[in-house]
Order: C-alpha cells, then sequence, then structure tokens
C-alpha cells in the first residue's frame, strides 16, 4: 500500500471535477486501499480522491473509533437532502482550520461498492455530512467556500502566516493539535 500525497487549499488541483468510475477492476481496488491508508495516516474520517489528485468519483470514510471499518464508495450520489445541522468541519486539505458548515441533516445516496453493488441508503448525523463534504470535493467544492467573505479572508491570511510558521515548529507538534478534531 502507499500513502498518497494530499494535496492542500489553494491548489488549483482540488477544484476539478472528478469522473464517474465505468469499471469497478483491480485498478479501482488499489487506488481505494491507498486512499484508506493515506486517511488513516493522516488522522482524518474521509477522504476523496480529487484530494489525492485523482479525478475519479471514489470516497472513502471510517467513524469508528478503532479505524477498522472502512467504507469505500463509488460514484457516490445524493438523491434526497432534508433538515439542516451546523456542525464544525474540518478537512485535510485544509489543514489546522475549523468552522461551521451548515448542511443537511438526513440524506438519501446511491453508491457502487468495490464488489459492484449498487446500493442505496438513507443516513443521517457524522456520516451524512461526511458524505456531503466528500461529494463535495469529487465536484471540485471545499467546506471553506461555505463561509462569509469576511471569514474566507480571515482564512487566507491565517494560511499564510502559517507558512511561516511551519518552517519554524516540527511538523509532529503540528500533528498533535490536529487530532484533537475530526478531519473530513
Ligand atoms: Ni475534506
Amino acid at each position: 500500500m502507499t500513502i498518497l500525497k494530499v494535496l492542500h487549499f489553494p491548489d488549483e488541483r482540488l477544484r476539478l471535477k472528478a469522473v464517474p468510475v465505468t469499471e469497478i477492476g483491480p485498478e479501482i481496488c488499489v487506488i481505494a486501499e491507498n486512499m484508506l491508508e493515506t486517511m488513516y495516516s493522516e488522522g482524518g474520517i474521509g477522504l476523496a480522491a480529487t484530494q489525492v489528485n485523482i479525478q475519479e468519483r471514489i470516497v472513502v470514510i471510517d467513524l469508528s473509533e478503532d479505524k477498522n471499518e472502512p467504507i469505500i464508495l463509488i460514484n457516490p450520489e445524493i438523491l434526497k437532502l432534508e433538515g439542516k445541522e451546523v456542525t464544525q468541519e474540518g478537512c485535510l486539505s485544509v489543514p489546522d482550520y475549523f468552522d461551521v458548515v451548515e448542511r443537511a441533516k438526513n440524506i438519501e445516496f446511491r453508491y457502487s461498492t468495490i464488489k459492484n453493488e449498487i446500493i442505496t441508503k438513507k443516513v443521517n448525523g457524522l456520516l451524512a455530512i461526511c458524505i456531503q463534504h466528500e461529494i463535495d470535493h469529487l465536484d471540485g467544492k471545499l467546506f471553506i467556500d461555505y463561509l462569509s467573505p469576511l471569514k474566507r479572508n480571515r482564512l487566507k491570511k491565517k494560511i499564510h502566516k502559517q507558512k511561516i510558521e511551519n518552517n519554524r515548529f516540527k511538523k509532529s507538534e503540528r500533528l498533535e493539535n490536529k487530532s484533537l478534531n475530526k478531519i473530513l
């Protein structure tokens, strides 16, 4: 298995729209395995292929405490959105930044499994939020796109400052801080 490089905002490749997977073969399985490995190593709970510079509609998620309940979604599609929920979100592509985003509380969605079965499901809570966040990635959208222009500006300044700080602090110290939150 290989740990892939996660693209960071403002990398323009995060804005590319992923295309549907047409054939679920060994190549797709390898990509999904590598994405899971990458997500676990980065301490995230979700990862979309777009974030590792692969423009195919593949998402991996694991919300379990022990990181042993991986979910692989091929060509995930939202069929229905219901209700509203405001959650604090983070993203492996926007390191060390968390903010509240309003999304649908309940969703109905459809996806293909790695075994090529098509499944339709209704979910809520963190899983529903995570799926909406990851499908956004496949469409070239980031959670920070939902922030007000004022907040986005603040974030840009923060990222600029971080670049300077990152040269001063060791990576291990930053990872320690990050592990306190859930990162999608
Ligand atoms: Ni994300």
